[in-house]
Order: C-alpha cells, then sequence, then structure tokens
C-alpha cells in the first residue's frame, strides 16, 4: 500500500507535467521523455533517395495490431530499405546539424513565402525531407532479454521511419497520428543512434500542419509483460449521484517467448481529492495465462459509492479519478499502469440536445486548428493551456479538434478543466480536397489509423462524441455514405459508448450519409434553416450546428459605412479595405457561406430546446487560410478567429460571452474612439452585452437608452451618431439597475509603450513561456488604437525570446523577429528561459520616439 500510495501521489503530482521529463517511477515501468539533445537538417532536394513508396512494405505491417476488418500487411521479405544511408550510420558526422529539442516544427522560422506553399498552408516551409538523429543510451538491464523498449511517438508529420543503428524499425505515415514502435531487438548496451526520416510535400493540407515532430517523443521501458499499448479501456455504463459502475478491460501484452500466467489488479483513486490517497474501489485480481507473442484481455467491473462525477462547469465539476493498474508474477511487480477517468453519463437527445448526467448542456464550442500562432505547431502545454483559459473566460465549454486528432495532452487539459469535446479523426476520405493530403493514405491506413486513434482517446472524460470527418467530398453521393457506415462502424466496435457524427455543409436530409450516422452534425446549413428538414427526416438523432459562422474580421479595424443589418458579406460596402487586407471589426462580415454570431444566435433559438448547440468556426485564428485573401500576395493567417493568431480577442469575442456567460456582468463597446479625420461623420456604436437596457453617452449626452433588440440579440445599435472626440460611456441594465460600463476615450499622439505579463512567475524548465503584451499608449495611458509602431523587445537576464506576433494577419516578419509592428496598438511577445533557469529577468520594448516599458519575470 505504501508503494501504491506513493505512486498515487506520483502520479497526482507529474500528470501536469507529463510532457516534461521522466514520468513517476512506477514500479515495472519506466518512461522518460525523448525530447532532448536532437540534431536536425531539412532538405528540399532529396537527400538519400529514400522515398515513403519505397519504405511502405516494411511500415504497413505495424497496422496490423489495428486493423479487424480489413486485410493484415504481410512482412516483406528480403533486407530493408536504407540500411546502406548515410544519414542512419552512426558513424555519420551531423555536426553541422542544427541542434533541437522537441517538440519541434521546422518551418514556424520562416521566412513566409516559402516557394510552392499556397496562402492555404500559411506560406510557411513546411516542404521537405526532414532528418532527426539522436544517441540513445541503453543500460544492460534494458538488454537483458526480460525487457520490451518502446519508442512511443505522440505525432511526427509526416511519412516517418525510423532506424535504429542502421535497421529500419518501422515507421507511421499520417502526421496526426500517435504510434509505437518496439526497438528491443537493435537496441545494444551503450551508445544507440536513432534515425527518423520525415517527409512533406506541398498541397498537403488546407490549413498550416507543421512539421517535424511536433509532438513529445517517449521512451517505455517495461517487462516483456505488460499492459499493452492503450491497453486499459474504462466505461462506466451505470451513473447515479449514490453508485456509478465502472467497467475496465485490461489487455496483457507477452513479448517474451514462453507463456506467462500473471495476476491483474486495479485499484481506483479520486485524483482531485488531495487530501487521501485511499483507493475508493478495487477490481478484483484476476490470473490470466498470456501465450508467447500474443495479447489476452481480461474484464473486470466494481462499484463506486457517491462518485463524485465529472461534468462541465460552471454547473458541473470534472472530477477525475486514476485507476492503478498492477500486474504481477509470483508476488513481482511487472507493470504498473495508469489510466485517468471520469465517471459521468452521456445522453444524445433528439429533443434536448446533450445531457450530461441527465443535466442539459448547452454546446458553446469553438472549433480549432492545432498551431498555436507564432510558435507553430511544436506542442506546447502552456500555450495551449493559455488558449483554453482564454475560451473559457469567453464561456465556451466545448473544443471541436478541427479535423484531426490532437496532441494527447489537449484532452487531459480539457479533462482537467471540463471542456468537453468533439474528437475529430479526418478532414477527408478516399476523395482528397488538396493533391497530397489524407486521401493517399486512406485505402491503406484508414482502419488503423481511426482504431489507433478511438483507443488512444477512449478514455477520456472529455470526449463525448467522435466526429469521422469534415465536409468529406461528394455528400450527395453514395460513396461516402458507405465509408461513413464503415468508419462508425470501426468507432463502434471500438468504443460503443459515444456516438458518431460527420460534418455536413452538402449533404440534404435525403442523401445517404446523415442517415448513416448517429448525430446529424450541420455546418453552416442549419443557420439557414435546414436543421428543421433534418429534424423532420430524423426524428431519433441528435443535431448540432458542428460548424458555425466563419465570421471574419481582423482586430480593431473599422470601415464606414457600416451595414444596417447584422450580418453582410465581406465584400460589401463599408466591410473590408481589399488593399490593406482588412475586415472590420464590426464583426458582420461572414465570407459568402458563413454568417455573423449574431445570425447563428438567432438561428440557434429558432430551434431550442432541441439544436444541442454549436461549435463555432473558430476561436482563435490560425495559420494558413486566409480567406478571402488565400492567394499570391495574400495574407499568412487567418480572418476566422473571435481571437486573433496572438491571443488578443478581438470584437467578437465580447458578443460569445454575452450569450454563453449570461450572468457576468458585461458591457462592450465598439469601435474605438480615435477618428481625427471623422469629426462630424456617422460613426456607429454598437454595444456587446447580455443587459437589458443599453445607454450609449457622447462627451456626456445621452444618445438613448434602447431595450435588448428581441430574444438571442446582443447587439444594441447607435447607427447615427456622429464622431466627436472625447469619451464615449456605455452602461448596461439588468432589472433597471446597472449591470456593466465600458468607456472608450480618444487617444493622444502615441507616447509609450506599456508592457504587463500574463503570469510573472513562470517555471524555468525551459518550456514555460510567459506572454508580454505591448500597448501602444499616450500621454495619458489611453491605448493608440490605430497604432502601428515598430516595436523591438530586449531580454535581459536568464530569459529568451521565442517569438512575437500582433495578430495581424497580413506581417510577413518572421515570427522569431524581435521586431514586430504593432497592430491596432498591441504587440505580443512570448518569452521563457533556457531549462534550469532561475531568477528574474526583464523585457524591455522600444520603439522610437516613444518611453521604453519593461516587465520583470521570474523563473522559478
Ligand atoms: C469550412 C471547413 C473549415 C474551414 C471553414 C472556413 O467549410 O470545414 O475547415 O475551411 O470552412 O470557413
Amino acid at each position: 500500500m505504501i508503494v501504491l500510495v506513493h505512486l498515487v501521489l506520483l502520479a497526482l503530482v507529474s500528470w501536469a507535467a507529463a510532457a516534461a521529463a521522466a514520468a513517476a517511477p512506477t514500479p515495472g515501468r519506466v518512461q522518460t521523455s525523448l525530447n532532448e539533445g536532437w540534431k536536425f537538417a531539412r532538405f528540399t532536394n532529396n537527400p538519400d533517395s529514400l522515398s515513403y513508396n519505397t519504405l511502405k512494405p516494411w511500415i504497413l505491417p505495424l497496422a496490423n495490431p489495428f486493423i479487424v476488418t480489413g486485410t493484415k500487411y504481410p512482412s516483406p521479405s528480403g533486407s530493408a530499405p536504407g540500411a546502406n544511408v548515410q544519414q542512419v550510420q552512426s558513424s555519420f558526422n551531423d555536426n553541422t546539424w542544427q541542434e533541437v529539442d522537441l517538440p519541434h516544427d521546422w518551418a514556424i522560422a520562416g521566412p513566409f513565402g516559402a516557394p510552392g506553399i499556397s496562402g492555404g498552408m500559411g506560406r510557411l516551409p513546411t516542404n521537405g525531407i526532414g532528418w532527426y538523429r539522436k544517441t540513445l543510451v541503453a543500460t544492460a538491464d534494458d538488454v537483458s532479454g526480460t525487457k520490451s523498449i518502446f519508442l512511443d511517438v505522440d505525432g511526427a508529420m509526416s511519412y516517418a521511419a525510423v532506424w535504429l543503428n542502421g535497421n529500419l524499425v518501422g515507421g507511421w505515415p499520417w502526421g496526426y497520428a500517435s504510434w509505437r514502435l518496439d526497438l528491443t531487438r537493435h537496441l545494444r548496451a551503450g551508445n544507440n543512434t536513432l534515425a527518423i526520416r520525415l517527409e512533406s510535400a506541398v498541397e498537403n493540407s488546407r490549413w498550416y500542419p507543421g512539421a517535424g515532430i511536433y509532438r513529445n517523443l517517449w521512451l517505455v521501458k517495461v517487462d516483456k509483460t505488460h499492459v499493452g499499448q492503450w491497453g486499459t479501456q474504462i466505461t462506466t455504463p451505470q451513473v447515479s449521484a449514490s453508485s456509478a459502475t465502472v467497467n475496465l478491460a485490461v489487455q496483457v501484452e507477452n513479448l517474451g517467448n514462453a507463456t506467462r500466467e500473471v495476476e491483474v489488479t486495479t485499484r481506483i483513486y479520486p485524483v482531485n481529492n488531495g487530501t487521501t490517497a485511499e483507493a475508493v474501489a478495487t477490481v478484483k485480481a484476476a490470473t490470466i495465462s498470456v501465450p508467447a507473442g500474443e495479447k489476452r484481455s481480461v474484464n473486470g467491473s466494481v462499484a463506486v459509492a457517491n462518485p463524485r462525477l465529472w461534468g462541465p462547469p460552471p454547473s458541473q465539476t470534472p472530477n477525475l479519478y486514476l485507476a492503478v493498474t498492477t500486474l504481477t508474477s509470483g508476488g513481482t511487480v511487472l507493470d504498473t499502469y495508469t489510466t485517468r477517468f471520469g465517471i459521468r453519463s452521456i445522453t444524445y437527445s433528439p429533443s434536448q440536445g446533450l445531457l450530461i448526467n441527465s443535466q442539459r448542456v448547452y454546446v458553446q464550442g469553438t472549433c480549432n486548428h492545432h498551431d498555436q500562432g507564432a510558435i507553430g505547431a511544436a506542442y506546447n502545454h502552456r500555450a495551449t493551456q493559455r488558449q483554453l483559459e482564454i475560451l473559457r473566460d469567453m464561456g465556451t465549454n466545448a473544443l471541436r479538434t478541427s479535423h484531426n486528432p490532437p496532441a494527447p495532452e489537449l484532452l487531459e487539459l480539457a479533462d482537467e478543466m471540463g471542456f468537453i469535446v468533439l474528437d475529430e479523426a479526418f478532414d477527408c476520405w478516399s476523395v482528397g480536397k488538396t493533391t497530397n493530403d489524407y486521401h493517399l493514405l486512406y485505402p491503406e491506413w484508414h482502419e488503423a489509423d481511426l482504431r489507433a486513434f478511438v483507443r488512444r482517446d477512449r478514455n477520456h472524460a472529455s470526449v463525448i462524441a467522435w466526429s469521422i470527418g469534415n465536409e468529406v467530398a461528394n455528400q450527395e453521393a453514395a460513396l461516402p455514405a458507405r465509408e461513413a457506415t464503415e468508419l462508425q462502424n470501426i468507432v463502434h466496435a471500438e468504443d460503443p459508448t459515444r456516438q458518431v457524427t460527420s460534418a455536413m455543409n452538402a449533404a440534404a436530409p435525403e442523401h445517404a450519409l446523415p442517415a448513416a450516422v448517429d448525430i446529424i452534425g450541420l455546418n453552416y446549413q442549419g443557420e439557414y434553416g435546414n436543421y428543421a428538414a433534418f429534424r423532420q427526416k430524423f426524428p431519433n438523432k441528435m443535431i448540432w450546428g458542428s460548424e458555425t459562422a466563419s465570421c471574419i474580421s481582423s482586430r480593431g479595424t473599422y470601415y464606414f459605412p457600416v451595414h444596417s443589418g447584422n450580418n453582410n458579406r465581406w465584400n460589401t460596402a463599408g466591410s473590408s479595405d481589399a488593399n490593406a487586407r482588412y475586415i472590420s471589426a464590426y464583426e458582420m462580415a461572414n465570407p459568402g457561406w458563413g454568417n455573423s454570431p449574431d445570425a447563428v444566435f438567432l438561428a440557434q433559438e429558432r430551434f431550442q430546446p432541441w439544436v444541442a448547440g454549436e461549435f463555432v468556426w473558430t476561436g482563435f485564428d490560425y495559420i494558413g487560410e486566409p480567406t478571402p485573401w488565400g492567394g499570391n500576395g495574400g495574407s499568412r493567417s487567418s480572418y476566422f478567429g473571435i481571437v486573433d493568431l496572438a491571443g488578443f480577442p478581438k470584437d467578437r469575442f465580447y458578443i460569445y460571452q454575452a450569450r454563453w456567460r449570461p450572468d457576468k456582468p458585461m458591457v462592450h463597446l465598439l469601435p474605438h474612439w480615435t477618428w481625427p479625420e471623422r469629426v462630424g461623420q456617422v460613426t456607429p456604436i454598437h454595444v456587446f452585452s447580455g443587459a437589458d437596457e443599453v445607454e450609449v453617452w457622447i462627451n456626456g449626452a445621452s444618445q438613448g437608452r434602447k431595450k435588448k433588440p428581441g430574444n438571442g440579440i446582443y447587439r444594441f445599435r447607435w447607427d447615427e451618431v456622429k464622431y466627436a472626440a472625447g469619451e464615449v460611456v456605455a452602461v448596461g441594465y439588468k432589472g433597471g439597475k446597472e449591470w456593466g460600463r465600458d468607456v472608450k476615450k480618444t487617444a493622444g499622439t502615441a507616447a509609450a509603450l506599456a508592457v504587463t505579463v500574463d503570469r510573472a512567475v513562470i517555471d524555468g524548465d525551459g518550456k514555460d513561456l510567459a506572454y508580454v503584451r505591448v500597448e501602444v499608449v499616450d500621454d495619458k495611458g489611453i491605448i493608440a488604437p490605430r497604432a502601428n509602431n515598430t516595436v523591438t523587445f530586449s531580454v535581459a537576464g536568464p530569459g529568451k525570446l521565442v517569438a512575437t506576433d500582433n495578430g495581424d494577419p497580413t506581417d510577413m516578419t518572421a515570427f522569431p523577429s524581435s521586431s514586430r509592428k504593432a497592430f491596432s496598438g498591441l504587440a505580443l511577445a512570448i518569452v521563457k528561459t533556457e531549462k534550469g533557469a532561475k531568477g528574474q529577468f526583464t523585457v524591455t520594448a522600444r520603439a522610437d520616439g516613444l518611453k521604453q516599458g519593461q516587465v520583470v519575470i521570474t523563473a522559478a
């Protein structure tokens, strides 16, 4: 018990830091990070004459453990290719290669304008062949014959192939997959050379895919008889306040050469109790016999009394449990395997939407791509956490991992913070959207990729539904319906507890595709009223807006005249400046297929309570897809985000907050009030608020008090007001009492830089990030909302600059640059420390003619 208590405590404290160093020293299993100390080189011409196609016969059999209905791949005869390639040799001199730590994104440093890379993919140099090399030190014990040594890759973009000491051990082509290789056979005591080759084509994505080994890499050492990869499956078929049934399947894998009898026991601990590490339930020990080279599963079930349920805030709490599975043989612990899970029920109600623990949860979701702005696709825990914190502040309770499996840590954060997740697999099936996208892999890999994805993610409490695809081609035809049926069957076989959707923008109720899937997920067409026709046709299916809005804007830019309706096209008068490539932040512009938030809210209201909610396209701006300026000479990053690429909320943030956090007193007025050229001209004031009534004053003169225009409307408009320098005040009322207010003042000449940081103390582990915000202000501290001064950052002390940004989709300055123009008055620097740093460092921001600003950050 002492060991277990210790283990559980270690597991608890180490969870959040799982991305970092060695995990808890669980008896029988050691998992260490392989992120540090790599050498890397990128080649735009093939340096080795290898290709996925020549390596494929040796890589395909890796899919076999994930093939149940399809035909497994035979092991090829003959020697594997690549053994004579210089990059895999221990003797190869990689001195000129770059030193990198993982996760690593080779393209994010730029420059923009990479040959062959479209605006859709973000104009950054993602293409080419990437080689990574590292020396792996093995102990005598590692190679004694009793251990299995695995390489676990959370994600490598893409077409990975791995050699150990010149031997091809395998790989995995899909860049969003997580996968495992068994290194044991080719491992030697002492130094080993691990070499990984990646290939990334042009036109392989509709958005910025990132490049390189962009997620964590792990080395797992465990007895040859162990819990298999993703080898536990936990379900909670019965949940009530007084008791829950926890079912557990444990798959034991025996890679030794003799049958092994093992005893399997699982204890269940509350995770966030903090006060006790006593198990609340124990799944009885079971003994199973596992033949050499095989896998066997053992099932157990246990009741947990008075369970602390998992559910999304604010109405519920995301309580978690830890299942600690121990394999023993003759009293010796062979393996200890931890599975974190939640106890909760999900109901997919056609009439009420989504219910969690029998309570309705209206889905207030956002879709997001995986990049983290200026630091790219390289997984960073703090960057992801910050995104989720900003989304949570807005009132988001749901995430759609568009359009691919996320980093595993995203789901850990979602579990902890209580986000519900629509976990999505694919953007296309057998018919592609770009020349080199997943359709090339689909025939040979879709079953393995989908099963692996579901096995990896199915124990996460946050995952409440699966999406097998996004806007696949030819939704009216028979083929996608057949493919959907196959894919959905795969998901059901791997996870009988959750429903499946496919996001449909073009399928109509009479087509076969919607009939094939559990949940009707509509992209955009629901906003046009199609929810009703689908409900009529499918009265037994839950319906939601799997993708909504696609409103486009650039933060802090406003154009006139302002459209009289609450929804218009980006290219109508006053909605954008096509030369500057900015779109009005009055937040009404759509690209032609989407809608303003206002229009989506009205459609949602119209179909309550049965429409389960929406996933807005998108929470954050992302690199690539800079619609409507994706062509030559266009922009670098999207305009769809509610929050810009730097993480600065656009005005739109507040219209969502008004709807999604109805209890938060909040009044937000726009535009800014610094328009020297508009004196006397009509300059409409819009206010986003959940108040019943709002009154606006300009320089003390009331512009009138207005009632909430209607149910589902959070935009109050004063369209006739004329600009005069000074001060605008908006006050919101509820029940006749002041509920919130906002003030905007005319700024004078830019005079100084005001610098703040999101966290004044960060971990000196070389990974944690501080986000430094710079405001260009006048001599009274008022933001100069149109300032675009060039800000230069410097760091003194044990910190270093990682990247800068401003949220401007047109800014082609490479992200690592220490100089960055402010955009609409704001700029951002992202800083961290060297590994192991302690003490204070100072980030200083300077701009010509302005008083500099600085902030002190402590590395702890
Ligand atoms: C959708 C698509 C998204 C994104 C969006 C832009 O149709 O599913 O991936 O392209 O359009 O509006």
